[in-house]
C-alpha cells in the first residue's frame, strides 16, 4: 500500500510547493516511487513549477465525476518513478469537497502503485486541508521562521490535534459533544487548555479516554523550517517544539532546516525543480537529507480515516440533515 504523505502549512507562501516537488524528485531519484499530487483546491500551481501545461485533466475532473479513478490521470514527468495528478485548476470551486468525494479520493490513492503519495496542501487550517493532513500520524508541516509563520503553524497543529481528538470517538457519542461543548467555551473566553480537555475527558470516561490518549501519543506531525538564514532561525524551531509540548501535550520531530536560496525563483521561473537544475545548490542540498529522514520515518496510517462504522454515522446523520428530521 502506498504511503500517503500531506505536506501542509499555517501561513500560505512558505515554500510547500516548493519543497513537495524537490522532495518528491529527490525520492524518486533514490529508488522510490512517487505520485505527485497538487491537493491546493482553488490554488493548483504544481503544474507550473513542473514545466507541464494547464489542459490535462487532474483531481478536478475525479471530484466532477468525469473520471473514475485516479490512476489515468497521472502524468509522467521527466524524471524517473516520478508521476504527476495535477489540481483542479479547470475546475473552480472545488474546494468545498463533501466528506464522500475525500473519502472516495483516499481509498483511489491508497490503491496507486506508488512507494509514496505526496499531497501539496492548501494553505490554512480548512476542514478538507485538516482531514487530508490527519491521513497521516506523520505529515509534514512546513513553515519558515518568521514569527507570523510560527505562530500560524501553531495555530494549524492546534486545530489538527482537536479534530485528531474528536476523530478518535464516534461521530454523535457523549465524549465528542463534551469536546464539541469544550471548544465552543473557548472560544467564549476561558482558559481552558486542550490537556484540560485530555484530562476531563480521561476522567469521565477512563476506557474510550484512555484509547483515545494513546493514539493521540502517535500522533507527531513532522516540521520543516524553510527559508531559514541564520542559526538563530533554529531557536524559532526550538520555541515552536516547546509551545507544542507545554500546550497541546504533543511531540513534534523536525526533518528539514532548509535555506533560504534565491535560486528558487529561478527555478520557478524556469519551470525546472531546482533539485534537477542545481543539485549542488544551498536548498538541493539541504533537500537530500530530508529525503532519507522520509524514508526512514516510521509512517502511520490512519485508519480511523476508513472506520465504516464511523461512517454509517455520517451516512445517517447526512440524510437527517437532508430531509430535515433533526
Ligand atoms: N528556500 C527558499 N528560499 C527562497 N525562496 C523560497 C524558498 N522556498 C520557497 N521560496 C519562494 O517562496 C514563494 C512561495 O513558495 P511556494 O509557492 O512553494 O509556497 P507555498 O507554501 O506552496 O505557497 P501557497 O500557500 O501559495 O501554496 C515562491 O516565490 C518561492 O520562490
Ligand atoms: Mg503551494
Amino acid at each position: 500500500m502506498a504511503q500517503i504523505l500531506p505536506i501542509a502549512s499555517g501561513k500560505g507562501g512558505v515554500g510547500k510547493s516548493a519543497i513537495s516537488l524537490n522532495l518528491s524528485v529527490a525520492l524518486a531519484q533514490l529508488g522510490k516511487k512517487i505520485v505527485l499530487c497538487d491537493f491546493d483546491f482553488g490554488g493548483a500551481n504544481l503544474h507550473t513549477m513542473l514545466g507541464h501545461k494547464n489542459n490535462k485533466p487532474g483531481l478536478g475532473h475525479f471530484i466532477n465525476k468525469l473520471e473514475e479513478h485516479l490512476e489515468p490521470l497521472i502524468q509522467k514527468t521527466a524524471v524517473e518513478n516520478l508521476g504527476f495528478i495535477a489540481g483542479d485548476c479547470l475546475f473552480p470551486g472545488t474546494a468545498n469537497m463533501d466528506y464522500f468525494s475525500k473519502r472516495k479520493i483516499l481509498k483511489e490513492i491508497n490503491q496507486l502503485d506508488a512507494d509514496y503519495v505526496i499531497l501539496d496542501l492548501g494553505a490554512g487550517s480548512a476542514y478538507n486541508t485538516l482531514d487530508f493532513f490527519l491521513v497521516n500520524y506523520k505529515s509534514i508541516l512546513v513553515t519558515t521562521p518568521e514569527i507570523t509563520s510560527i505562530l500560524n503553524a501553531y495555530s494549524f497543529l492546534k486545530s489538527s490535534v482537536f479534530r485528531f481528538f474528536a476523530q478518535q470517538f464516534p461521530a454523535r457519542s457523549e465524549e465528542r459533544k463534551l469536546i464539541q461543548d469544550y471548544t465552543h467555551t473557548r472560544l467564549e473566553g476561558s482558559e481552558l487548555s486542550f490537556t484540560n480537555l485530555i484530562e476531563e475527558i480521561y476522567n469521565k470516561y477512563p476506557e474510550t479516554g484512555a484509547k483515545a490518549i494513546n493514539k493521540l501519543d502517535m500522533f507527531r506531525p513532522q516540521v520543516i523550517l524553510n527559508k531559514g538564514r541564520t542559526s538563530s532561525d533554529i531557536e524559532m524551531a526550538q520555541r515552536l517544539k516547546s509551545l507544542v509540548k507545554n500546550k497541546l501535550n504533543m511531540n513534534m520531530e523536525f526533518i528539514g532546516f532548509i535555506p533560504h536560496d534565491d535560486e528558487i525563483s529561478i527555478s520557478i521561473a524556469r519551470r525546472t525543480p531546482l533539485i534537477l537544475s542545481n543539485p549542488e545548490s544551498e536548498f538541493a542540498k539541504r533537500i537530500y537529507p530530508t529525503a532519507n529522514r522520509v524514508i526512514n520515518s516510521n509512517f502511520t496510517f490512519n485508519e480511523s480515516i476508513f472506520d465504516e462504522e464511523k461512517e454509517d454515522e455520517v451516512l445517517e446523520q447526512l440524510v437527517k440533515e437532508f430531509t430535515n428530521e433533526e
